[in-house]
């Protein structure tokens, strides 16, 4: 059958002991005892909840609310979450979209653990070395389990920095509505005229989404959880925020008590700061703010130059039948999963990869565990700040070089984060030996 992100329990294809790999993904469990900075315990149910439209979704709730809980936690910090599933027939994980966590903790069923059965439940424990936005999500048929409400926000606060007004605004699609942290239409957030708001925008749907501010300059501080370098005042730009991905933007909050509208794709949005009626909607601007020269370079930390591994990787449509039935499905250099060749990597290579999408329609590829950082598009060099991504929208036609240092060792997926797409074979591994 197909992945749909997770094996399901006990999937004869991978277990937890990788022939090959130096050492297994139990052996890179952190496995102190030390009380945990952050502690909290997570139910799934399956369950029917309201909307606060009164719309009601038969999906899935994480202590009862979806999204779950936002978990906050200052850089350097343990995390531990315990995760008890209570009624998600299909049994359920969670990962920690973003987060570079130990291999062993980054829940994917049928790779790094089984998925938790009802009744059961499995403890992830990780330091949260890297402040940022992330979110987390069931990583066991993760389309139908993302869709339904299986997911929350998870912000890593910079050390040692002031505490900033910020909100995250957690985009979802529940059936048709466009929700922001679970609701429709405009959401209130105060902040003091004249003020500058962190605003943390996450897109947990399958398709990119295009977010811009009404009423307000704003700059582009953070993608994936990683800081511009320099970033520069836009007004009047949209930017796309990839399925799995994050922006951060940073908005200056009207001085005169106006407020700024930040849309969320048109149809949802927060007005930040308004005392009195909120700034009217606004169409999508026509230019849309590209990453590849957006702030200033700064140093990579590693030199690309001197890589020790390279991957040609292309992303394909394949019409096929697949256990019978006929369909239309994705491949990576003209495999679908499982027959993806591992992309083999040793610990300290400089790895690039060339990534070319053929298939007729845009990709949010997504690598665990790791960070790339974007070289070029279509053979134009990156001229901004470092562009570094977890979640890169590739779209059809286009070729991107990105580079990474193995650094995090074990088995890694790399998949596809329209999580429909994902099911229908758009999985390819990364393995260290
Ligand atoms: Cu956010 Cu493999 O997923
Ligand atoms: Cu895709």
């Amino acid at each position: 059958g197909t992945p749909d992100l997770g094996g399901g329990p006990g999937d004869p294809h991978m277990g937890h002991s990788m022939p090959g790999m130096t050492r297994s993904v139990d052996e890179l469990r952190d496995t102190s005892t030390a009380p945990a900075a952050v502690a909290v315990t997570l139910v799934a149910r399956k369950q029917v909840f309201r909307l606060p439209t009164g719309e009601q979704v038969d999906g899935f709730t994480l202590n009862g609310e979806s999204p779950g809980p936002e978990l906050r936690v200052v850089q350097g910090q343990t995390v531990q979450v315990r995760l008890v599933n209570e009624s998600v027939p299909d049994g359920v994980t969670l990962h920690w979209h973003g987060m570079d966590v130990p291999n062993a903790d980054d829940g994917v069923a049928g790779v790094t653990q089984d998925a938790v059965r009802p009744g059961g439940e499995f403890t992830y424990r990780f330091v949260a070395k890297d402040a940022g936005t992330y979110w987390y999500h069931s990583h066991q048929v993760a389309n139908p389990q993302v869709q339904g409400g299986l997911f929350g926000g998870l912000v890593v606060a910079p050390r040692g920095a002031p505490a900033e007004p910020e909100t995250t605004a957690l985009v979802h699609h529940y059936g048709s509505n466009r929700t922001v942290d679970g609701r429709t239409g405009d959401t209130a957030v105060a902040a003091a005229p004249g003020s500058r708001m962190r605003v943390r925008v996450v897109n947990t749907d399958n398709g990119p989404m295009s977010t811009w501010v009404t009423g307000a300059a704003f700059r582009l501080v953070a993608i994936d959880g990683t800081d511009v370098h320099g970033p520069a005042t836009v007004s009047g730009q949209a930017v796309t925020v990839t399925a799995g991905g994050r922006a951060d933007l940073d908005v200056d909050v009207p001085a005169d008590g106006s407020g700024a509208r930040v849309e969320m794709g048109g149809d949802a949005a927060l007005i930040v700061g308004a005392t009195g009626a909120p700034p009217p909607h606004s169409a999508k601007p026509a230019v849309t703010l590209d990453p590849l020269s957006y702030g200033t370079p700064s140093p990579l930390g590693f030199d690309p130059a001197r890589a020790t591994r390279n991957f040609d990787y292309t992303v394909g449509r394949w019409p096929g039948f697949v256990d019978g039935q006929p369909g239309v499905w994705w491949t990576v250099n003209g495999k679908m999963w499982p027959d993806v060749p591992m992309f083999v990597v040793s610990e300290g290579d400089v790895v690039r990869v060339r990534i070319a999408n053929t298939s007729g329609e845009v990709h949010p590829m997504h690598l665990h565990g790791h960070h790339a950082v974007v070289l070029a598009r279509d053979g134009v060099a990156a001229t901004g700040s470092p562009w570094w991504v977890d979640t890169l929208d590739v779209a059809d036609g286009a070729t991107y070089d990105v580079a990474f240092v193995a650094d995090n060792p074990g088995i890694w997926m790399d998949h596809c984060h329209n999580l429909k797409h994902a099911a229908e074979g758009l999985v390819a591994h990364l393995m260290y030996t």
